[in-house]
């Protein structure tokens, strides 16, 4: 097995749950009878494979264990790096150490091969022939297109349409691997169709594209929809970072005093983060979290913690979760992995409770951090990362000189080598507004909290 920086790949991934039961079961499994948008309650079929049920929802072991043959995948690119960004330290002159781990040393370009990966052999494994997605910036599509190739899965991708258009080569990344790639909304499906009458630009959102996929996948045998983020199992497969990180700081003799990541949906803040909470009770340290959302897309400051569902069609379960209501469709940034307008159930109960910290940030400020990034430590990070750069700057320059230093551990979930424009953008002042329409912020608001009121009333 490899080895990065002495360590190895954990063979288990990290049960959050355990450490958390009591925000355990807010994250409903498809599966079960749900409470559609109205009142009715309907029943479906189960969607997940039983193993993927039990790592979203157990609670009694501390870990679940790694099958075989995907420790031998992961092998192909884990351990990712962990290391200290000492010129990044200079330019600021700040009173902090810096590390970053790595994640976008995989052909997906991101984190989300961890999940990607276990999805395709578990469902694989259960007889399902093929998988259909929703992806808002394209490296969850990708990754998925190619944990598919590997284990004979046919995949159908819908990619936000902003996204895809402002990174065509996402398509083709993922028809590479075999992935029939439809842009969202798209004329392909009824929920499609629907949105497209609401956003005739077709601008999209992942909760459209989220709801496409999930249409395809209810009308067809033998085939499921993948979930990139938000879910627990997700979560869980992404606890791959932190477990690594943990064991690569240890190394090197340091604990950090914060864990810095950027937020979508939650599986890349939850999978660096998370173990570092258990590791820092079980070294009797303290460590805070910090999660950084786009501005555009502020769930997490400025959406409600109400009940809401994850796609724009209603066929989710209905979860508690910081959001801004499915219908909010976020400015077209270029972090399009982070305009998704809810966030992971356990997350949300986690914030809720003043479990970790979150801030909002403008896209001028992320992709300016993701430049100064670059030219200190020549990586390009993804838009989204750059967030968590921007988060981790923020720290560090508000951290007194005559202090003991911080230690701050940052996660780029992804390199921006697709994203070119977008620094491009930036760096000739041409970026686009990104604040949120007010009007329709509050509308959408509006309409989750109506949406409460409803569901409240009809479940009592
Ligand atoms: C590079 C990158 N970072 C972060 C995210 C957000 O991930 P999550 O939903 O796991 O929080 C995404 C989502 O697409 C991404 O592509």
């Amino acid at each position: 097995m490899s080895k990065t920086q002495g360590i190895s790949i954990p063979k288990q991934w990290c049960n959050f749950l355990y450490d958390f039961p009591q925000y355990a079961g807010q994250d409903v499994p498809r599966g079960v009878a749900l409470l559609t948008q109205g009142t009715r309650r309907v029943s479906v079929v189960p969607q997940q494979p039983l193993s993927l049920v039990t790592q979203s929802n157990s609670i009694s072991e501390p870990y679940h264990e790694i099958p075989e043959r995907l420790l031998e995948l992961y092998s192909q690119y884990r351990p990712t790096p962990l290391r200290r960004a000492r010129e990044l330290e200079r330019r600021l002159g700040a009173n902090a150490r810096i590390y970053y781990k790595y994640e976008g040393l995989n052909v997906s370009g991101s984190h989300k091969l961890n999940s990607a990966l276990a999805q395709a052999y578990y469902y694989a494994k259960a007889g399902i022939q093929e998988l259909v997605t929703g992806t808002g910036a394209g490296q969850w599509g990708t990754a998925l297109a190619y944990a598919c190739k590997l284990f004979g899965l046919r995949c159908t991708v819908f990619m936000v349409g902003a996204s895809l258009r402002q990174k065509p080569q996402r398509r083709a990344m993922m028809e590479l691997f075999g992935a029939t790639v439809h842009e969202s909304p798209s004329d392909a499906t009824e929920v499609g169709r629907k949105a497209t009458q609401k956003d005739p630009e077709r601008v999209g959102s992942l909760a459209i594209a989220t709801g496409e996929a999930l249409e395809v996948a209810h009308g067809g045998k033998r085939v499921r929809f993948a979930v990139g983020s938000g879910e627990n199992c997700v979560l869980l497969h992404q606890t791959l970072i932190g477990g690594e990180a943990v064991e690569q700081m240890g190394a090197l003799g340091e604990f950090p005093d914060h864990v810095v990541a950027c937020m979508g949906a939650g599986s890349n803040f939850g999978g660096v983060g998370l173990p570092f909470l258990r590791a820092a009770r079980e070294r009797e340290r303290s460590v805070r979290l910090l999660a950084v959302e786009p501005a555009a897309c502020p769930k997490l400051t400025r959406g409600l913690y109400a009940l809401d569902i994850n796609d724009f069609s209603g066929t989710t379960p209905i979860n508690r979760m910081y959001t801004l209501g499915s219908n909010y469709i976020a400015p077209p940034i270029f972090a399009g992995g982070l305009r998704y307008h809810g966030t992971s159930a356990f997350l949300s109960a986690m914030l809720a409770d003043k479990g970790f910290d979150a801030m909002a940030v403008p896209q001028r400020e992320a992709l300016s951090a993701g430049l100064l990034f670059a030219e200190c430590e020549g990586l390009l990070p993804a838009p989204e990362s750059a967030h968590a750069i921007a988060g981790a700057l923020d720290l560090a320059r508000k951290h007194p000189g005559d202090a003991p230093p911080k230690v701050i551990l940052l996660n780029i979930s992804g390199h921006g080598l697709f994203d070119l424009s977008a620094y491009e953008h930036c760096r000739s002042d041409t970026l686009a507004p990104d604040a949120p329409n007010e009007a329709l912020l509050s509308e959408s608001l509006r309409h989750v909290r109506e949406f409460n009121t409803r569901i409240t009333g009809a479940s009592s």
